[in-house]
């Protein structure tokens, strides 16, 4: 069965084709329209993906091998993301879809993402066999969730405010780098001194109050936002400039040992054997470094996804869409789902079957 996957949440334009479990392609095409705006501008995405969309499919059925009557299925994003750049792929899609007489299935873009570690581009999805931890960080979301062989997920916590991936990308436009930063901080810090500066690391052991936060699953990043401000408004910039990959190193530090220890203590608290990080953030080098480290001392197995399958991209799309039919689903000759913006409008804790 080949399934046609579309991925156009955010800034990406994506499509992939899965046949027999397999990924057979998945062409993605990031916007640099967004270059100098400091984050990505809604109306120039829509109209981006808009431009784009028709040759990205036609280049990933190409990559394929496949004509476009040989697609069984076809699924796209149907949200969460920035509501008119969603619209642009989901209605090509149920468009597509209708014209070729297939069946069309919605996808959640964050649970594709939570199911993004198991794509396996030589064999079929699989996720492991018992319950797994996990660790979801993007640009729009940070979310812990205990995760069922059936699809079923509980969230057992998630940011009070901004994401790990906002963190890096605010904190690092304070740093004078480019939308997104957090590929930037992740390079910069390579040659920096991840102790220089302790930044805070806030509902956790190492959280500057009276309290310890140990066991709490929640994530709040807007204090290491304020901090960073606060300590280059107070350092002239030529020493911020001589120690920048010191300063990148040490913000990186203070969100990635969050993530671990929260993620970590979730698996372990529960008595479950498999964690997984998924999303744009699991691209971080310090994150999988020290995630991987931390797991090999609890005995936990880890799962990631290839860098190219952690930010965003169609073949999740797809995957997610693969799993669900392979769990019962029975796909629907429908056309007319709506975009959502936000994660909680349709997050029902079960992966939608139906
Ligand atoms: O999953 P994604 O591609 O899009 C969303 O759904 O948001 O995630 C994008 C986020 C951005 O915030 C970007 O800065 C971050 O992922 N990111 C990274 C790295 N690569 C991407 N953050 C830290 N280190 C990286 N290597
Ligand atoms: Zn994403």
């Amino acid at each position: 069965m080949n399934i046609l996957g579309i991925e156009t949440s955010c800034d990406e334009t994506s499509a992939a084709v899965i046949g027999g479990g397999r990924v057979l392609s998945n062409v993605v095409s990031s916007q640099r329209c967004h270059t100098g705006f400091g984050g990505v501008v809604p109306e120039l995405a829509s109209r981006e993906h808009e431009r784009l969309i028709v040759a990205i499919a036609d280049a990933a059925v190409t990559e394929a091998n496949i004509t476009k009557n040989e697609l069984d299925i076809i699924a796209a994003t149907a949200g969460p993301g920035l509501i008119g750049a969603v619209m642009v792929g989901l209605s090509f899609a149920q468009g597509l879809a209708y014209a070729l007489d297939r069946p069309f299935v919605p996808v959640n873009h964050v649970e594709a993402h939570i199911f993004s570690p198991f794509i396996d581009e030589g064999a079929e999805a699989n996720p492991p066999e018992g319950p797994f931890v996990s660790l979801t960080v993007s640009g729009g979301h940070t979310l812990l969730a205990v995760v069922q062989p059936d699809l079923s997920y509980e969230i057992i916590g998630r940011t009070l405010d901004d994401a790990a991936g906002e963190a890096f990308d605010k904190t690092g436009k304070m740093l004078g780098l480019d939308y997104p930063a957090g590929p930037e901080i992740d390079r910069l810090a390579f040659s920096g001194d991840p102790f220089f500066h302790e930044f805070p690391r806030a509902l956790t052991s190492h959280s500057q109050t009276s309290r310890n936060y140990r066991g709490n699953a929640d994530f709040s990043f807007s204090g290491l936002k304020t901090s960073v401000l606060t300590y280059l408004q107070k350092h002239p910039a030529s020493f911020v400039e001589n120690h920048l990959p010191d300063i990148a190193a040490s913000i990186q530090r203070a969100i990635v040992s969050v993530l671990v220890e929260k993620t970590v203590d979730a698996a372990a608290s529960r008595k479950i054997r498999s964690v997984s990080v998924a999303g744009g953030v699991s691209a971080n080098s310090a994150l999988r470094k020290t995630m991987k480290s931390a797991c090999d001392e609890q005995g936990l197995t880890l799962h990631i996804p290839a860098a190219r399958y952690s930010t965003d991209n169609a073949a999740m799309i797809a995957t997610l869409a693969g799993l669900k039919l392979s769990r019962g689903m029975k796909p629907e000759h429908r056309y007319d789902t709506s975009p959502y913006a936000s994660f909680e409008a349709a997050a029902s804790g079960k992966v939608r079957l139906k």
